[in-house]
């Protein structure tokens, strides 16, 4: 095949990629039935919940599995306020919790801002907040979100789609020694390699799709049946930073902690070491402060049970502190 037909036949490929990714993006999710199962359920209410009729904050709402079992062990009197960065998934639970009447109110908003989003609420000192970090079951069950390996999409990654950063700009525009770092960081050994398959191909045009990219990785560093995918730890590296995570945490925790009542809880559930090395160690100062008294003095992980009903939950961590 000649240098043109080549050309072509890439550039059509390319199109017809494109074409895939907006018609997933036009595919809504509001009229599927989408599910995630909540990790640590019972653990997270038994140990968040001091006050049946408090006030209660669930950062990350997803699709309101924590909330509503909260608001199973809570009496009448009691209030969830969920809040999720997605709008989509924020109007979902709404969609959910529509039966608990005024005992739960859905925001959307990111937890960074928790703070804003307590006194806009008038809620100055509240009885638990619980954090279930990550992304839903929904993002990466939906190809258009671009979160996942196993489905076509776009490179997106944005829990927010209203951000201006995507994992496309990151894969396409950063420089080589970025990417770099960013896969390092996560724990990937192959990182130089990775980052510099990804500057070689893109310098041939861009690099679009989820698919486009595992199959890269996938190339530079054959699948051989490992517990992990190649790609796993670069997605997860793209995530993070697309939408801020390790900052946004440190910033929530901080946010969150002159709004907690005397007695009153903070519960967060970590799905990868970097995030369980932030929280435990932002809840030790915490507690050597000595304004908070760690409840969990080791974290609380999953039973047998839950992880071979949900192997998602296996790498769940629960940490739990209490204001004096
Ligand atoms: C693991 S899921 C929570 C699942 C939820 N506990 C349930 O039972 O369905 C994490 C949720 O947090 C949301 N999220 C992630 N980062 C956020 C942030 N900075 N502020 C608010 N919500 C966030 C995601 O959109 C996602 O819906």
């Amino acid at each position: 095949m000649t240098g043109t037909a080549l050309k072509t036949l890439s550039n059509s490929r390319r199109a017809a990629r494109t074409a895939l990714c907006r018609a997933a993006r036009g595919n809504g999710a509001m009229d599927q039935n989408y599910t995630h199962q909540p990790v640590l359920l019972e653990e997270a209410a038994a140990l968040l919940v001091t006050d049946r009729s408090g006030t209660y904050v669930d950062a990350t709402l997803g699709l309101a599995g924590h909330t509503i079992k909260l608001l199973s062990v809570l009496d009448e009197k009691a209030k969830v306020l969920g809040v999720d960065w997605d709008p989509e998934m924020a109007a979902l639970a709404a969609g959910k919790l529509e039966p608990y009447g005024a005992r739960a109110k859905v925001v959307q908003g990111n937890f960074a801002n928790i703070d804003e989003i307590l006194r806009r609420e008038n809620l100055p000192a509240v009885t638990g907040i619980l954090f279930d970090l990550g992304i839903s079951s929904l993002h990466f069950d939906k190809p258009s979100r671009g979160f996942s390996l196993k489905h076509e999409g776009p490179l997106d990654m944005r829990i927010n789609p209203a951000n201006p950063l995507t994992a496309f700009s990151i894969i396409n525009h950063w420089p080589y020694e970025q990417i770099e770092h960013l896969i390092r960081i996560v724990g990937e050994r192959n990182s130089n390699r990775i980052a510099r398959a990804v500057v070689d191909k893109r310098a041939a045009g861009p690099l679009e799709t989820t698919a486009e990219l595992r199959d890269l990785i996938e190339r530079v560093i054959p699948f051989r049946g490992e517990k992990i995918h190649p790609a796993t730890k670069t997605f997860l590296a793209l995530r993070v930073a697309v939408n801020y995570e390790f900052d946004n945490l440190t910033r929530g925790i901080q946010k969150a902690m002159p709004f907690l009542a005397s007695g009153g809880r903070m519960g967060i559930i970590t799905f990868h070491s970097l995030e369980d090395r932030i929280v435990k160690e932002t809840f030790k100062i915490m507690a050597d402060i000595g304004e908070w008294k760690m409840v969990t003095r080791k974290p609380v992980v999953p039973s047998e049970t839950e992880v071979l009903l949900n192997k998602r939950a296996r790498s769940a961590k629960l940490r739990v502190i209490e204001k004096a």
